[in-house]
């Protein structure tokens, strides 16, 4: 049986959580290990990432994840999910983004997934201060480009996309996205049968709006990625319907593209649909496929059903639309 560490975070975390270890549950058999992350973990023992979550994570097959409050004003603290996808060294961040049905929506349905590079570029966590002036360091190395491209291909291969846009600023940060752009072009020429393409991440931000119906899976470094995905989450109904997974040679996490929605905590209002579809990719990574497909499918038909959260123009309570989802099931 997979072994699964659920890490239910902070905020609407502990509730989202819950329901999706609910609904695993009635799809399939699966052993859940709890382990602690999060603010009020720091609370209570002095550490938002004690080391037995850590430990435990290192030996479960999957982490299912939820989200944490970082607090603003405590110096050296580590975000949790920071130290997680680097520790277990989870480096592509993977965010489908699928139009829902019947969200109101300027465009036709979207289908596409940006691939973002997870451990260096802008994040690498190099920064100094001399003064009046601040540095940030941006790594990118041959071997993090190469695998988070070839991560890009695989996937376009395993779903059936046809091509893969190569979003970059090398016009600009010569030497740096020109080794990303170098090293993604010689990677795309072992996929001949998947069209590679490339583009500046400024017009990619426009294009995103205008016509996101040109794009189907985009690989980038880290700092832009993370920028386009939130950009894209709003193309297909908000925060609280996008899902991710994070992705490592030994590891992978899953967890809700949201934070951890404070004002929403406790409340049954929050969205569960971004937890339930990074459920469902994790019951896919755990080879699960029937099951992950059985809850992507049941979600769907929630939405057709208008049975759906405030926040994407519903009135169900939380609650009530995971009990449709799973009587969907
Ligand atoms: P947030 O994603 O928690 O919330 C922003 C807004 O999006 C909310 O006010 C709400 O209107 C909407 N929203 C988010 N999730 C929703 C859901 N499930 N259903 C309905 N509406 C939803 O981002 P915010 O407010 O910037 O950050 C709150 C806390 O979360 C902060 O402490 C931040 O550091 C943390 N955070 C944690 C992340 C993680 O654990 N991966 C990611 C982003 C933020
Ligand atoms: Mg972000």
């Amino acid at each position: 049986m997979k072994k699964i560490l659920s890490i239910e975070g902070d905020g609407i975390g502990p509730e989202l959580l819950s329901h999706a270890r609910r609904v695993v549950d009635c799809l399939t058999k699966v052993e859940w290990v709890q382990g602690e992350a999060g603010f009020s973990t720091f609370q209570k023992t002095g550490t938002p990432l004690p080391d037995a979550t850590l430990q435990a994570a290192k030996e479960c097959d999957a982490i299912l994840f939820c989200a944490v409050t970082t607090p603003p004003n405590i110096p050296n603290y580590k975000s949790p999910i920071v130290s997680l996808r680097k520790e277990l060294d989870l480096y592509a961040n993977l965010r489908p983004f699928l139009t829902l049905p019947g969200i109101p929506a300027p465009f036709p349905a979207l289908n596409f997934a940006i691939v973002r590079e997870n451990t260096e570029g802008m994040y690498s966590g190099i920064e100094k201060r001399e003064g009046d002036t601040a540095y940030a360091t941006r790594v990118i190395t041959r071997k993090g480009s190469e695998r988070i491209v070839r991560f890009a291909f695989e996937y376009a291969k395993r779903r059936g996309f046809a091509k893969v846009t190569i979003v970059h600023k090398a016009n600009v940060l010569r030497l740096t996205d020109g080794l990303f752009l170098d090293v993604a072009r010689k990677v795309a020429e072992e996929y001949p049968s998947i069209t590679c393409d490339d583009a500046l991440v400024d017009s990619v931000a426009m294009r995103l709006v205008k016509s996101p119906q040109d794009f189907q899976v985009i690989v980038t470094t880290n700092l832009f990625g993370d920028i386009l995905s939130d950009e894209s989450s709003a193309l297909i109904g908000g925060l609280g319907v996008a899902p991710s997974g994070n992705y490592g040679v030994r590891h992978a996490l899953f967890e809700p593209v949201h934070g951890s929605a404070p004002k929403y905590a406790g409340k049954d209002v929050a969205n569960p649909t971004g937890m339930l579809l990074s459920t469902a990719m994790m019951l896919e990574h755990i080879g699960e496929k029937a099951a992950s497909e059985k809850l992507a499918q049941a979600v769907r038909e929630c939405y057709l059903k208008k049975i759906t959260t405030r926040d994407v123009g519903g009135s169900a309570k939380t609650s009530e639309m995971v009990e449709k989802i799973i009587s969907l099931m």
